[in-house]
């Protein structure tokens, strides 16, 4: 990787001397859905597919982004003097919004630096390819830079503030969090109202992670995703007429029950009822991964699919297809959904010898149901973002 980045890095600037290595991983998030925006509970972890970046500090003040996945935008040439958002600058509208976040929170450059980049997480596939290239460019920037006094949750927070207020989506702080705060066979317990969290090891003994990629992406995605915040804001506001909360993640399920005919909207309704019970299934499940019971887990996950699916409504056919699919087969512990929705990815957790009958069955079957391929991804659970060289 180095080899093929330095290359590059010297073809296009002159040189790679001085240059650095850094690496910020992808994400897939075990239970926990849309609870991150409603202050609840969310369980990702960080994947060892990522991306790769090369960079150096300039004398004057330009910025220059390349990426070896997406060579057709070329060079993108940026001053500091103009960090305004460009169409025409497609992909490092993500690297360049973090340059524009740093110098919101008081972190300004005097310098300019050259950026190539390389990743293998799949396109569009929901595992977090925007928020691994955020922090990414956050730690890049804090290395080269000297923001030492900056955190991993400061980098989080500031490539979520990037996707917020630079490149339009409301997303919460879930996947820059996941990215930024990784750790090796753990995943990440996080309380999205406090940023309190705790690492639990991944212990699945005679089972595996795998991610299946549908391979689509629907359209709606963001539109849809400012939707269910709102819908979800708004049963907040209907239930704050008498319950002292700040969050739907505040609510037992208990109390939800006995509270929720203050909500009178039925599609309010049905959001909050997810919101509340994924939190409770999301701290349910890390107790029983904790206990060892792996059977209870994968039941945690397919309710959280069931949800999203029939309340929260941010599945699609493709990827029931696929829930449905490994549900049917012997071995699979717990399927769902990963992710934003509307396509995308699911997670399931499979024995170890019913792993090529999972591949197999499903690959055949999905192709035959949807005209197209999936893939599969056996999961190796990495570390956060960090310079490795
Ligand atoms: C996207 C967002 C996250 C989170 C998930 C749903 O990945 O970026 O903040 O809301 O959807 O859990």
């Amino acid at each position: 990787m180095k080899t093929k980045l330095f290359d590059k890095f010297a073809e296009l600037f002159g040189s790679s001397e001085g240059a650095r290595l850094y690496f910020s991983p992808g994400r897939v998030n075990l239970i926990g859905e849309h609870t991150d925006y409603n202050g609840g509970h969310v369980f990702p972890c960080a994947l060892t597919l990522g991306t790769y970046g090369a960079a150096r500090r300039r004398d004057d003040r330009l910025i220059h982004f390349y990426s070896m996945n997406l060579t057709s935008f070329g060079v993108v040439e940026v001053s500091l003097d103009d960090l305004s958002y460009q169409k025409s600058y497609n992909w490092a509208n993500y690297p360049l919004g973090v340059v524009w976040a740093f110098s919101e929170k008081g972190y300004t450059l005097e310098n300019g630096f050259d950026m190539v980049i390389w990743g293998n997480i799949p396109n569009g596939s929901g595992l977090s390819s925007s928020a691994s290239l955020e922090v990414l460019t956050g730690v890049i920037l804090r290395d080269l830079f000297g923001f030492d006094s900056l955190s991993m949750t400061d980098l989080a927070l500031i490539g979520q503030y990037s996707e917020n207020n630079f490149n339009g989506c409301n997303c919460g702080i879930m996947d820059q969090f996941a990215v930024a705060m990784g750790k090796k066979d753990n995943a990440i317990f996080l309380d999205t109202s406090t940023l309190n969290y705790e690492y639990a090891p991944i212990v699945l003994e005679d089972a595996k992670i795998i991610i299946t990629n549908s391979k689509v992406k629907h359209s709606l995605v963001d539109s849809a995703y400012n939707d269910r915040r709102q819908e979800c804001a708004d049963a907040l506001a209907a239930l704050q007429k008498e319950l002292d909360i700040k969050a739907l993640g505040d609510l037992t399920p208990e109390v939800f029950e006995a509270h929720k005919g203050l909500i009178t909207d039925p599609i309010q309704l049905k959001r909050a009822k997810h919101a509340v019970y994924e939190n409770q299934r999301t701290i349910d499940a890390v107790a029983a991964l904790k206990s060892g019971d792996i059977v209870k887990f994968g039941q945690l996950m397919n309710q959280s699919h069931i949800s999203l699916r029939d309340d929260y409504e941010v599945s699609c056919e493709e990827i029931d297809v696929l829930v449905d699919l490994a549900w049917n087969i012997p071995g699979v512990v717990g399927s769902r959904i990963t992710g934003g929705g509307f396509g995308g990815c699911t997670v399931s957790i499979v024995k170890n010898d019913a792993v090529d009958l999972f591949i197999e069955s499903i690959g055949k079957a999905y192709q035959e149901k949807v005209g197209h391929e999936a893939e599969f991804y056996t999961v190796d659970v990495g570390d956060g973002a960090s310079r490795i060289e």
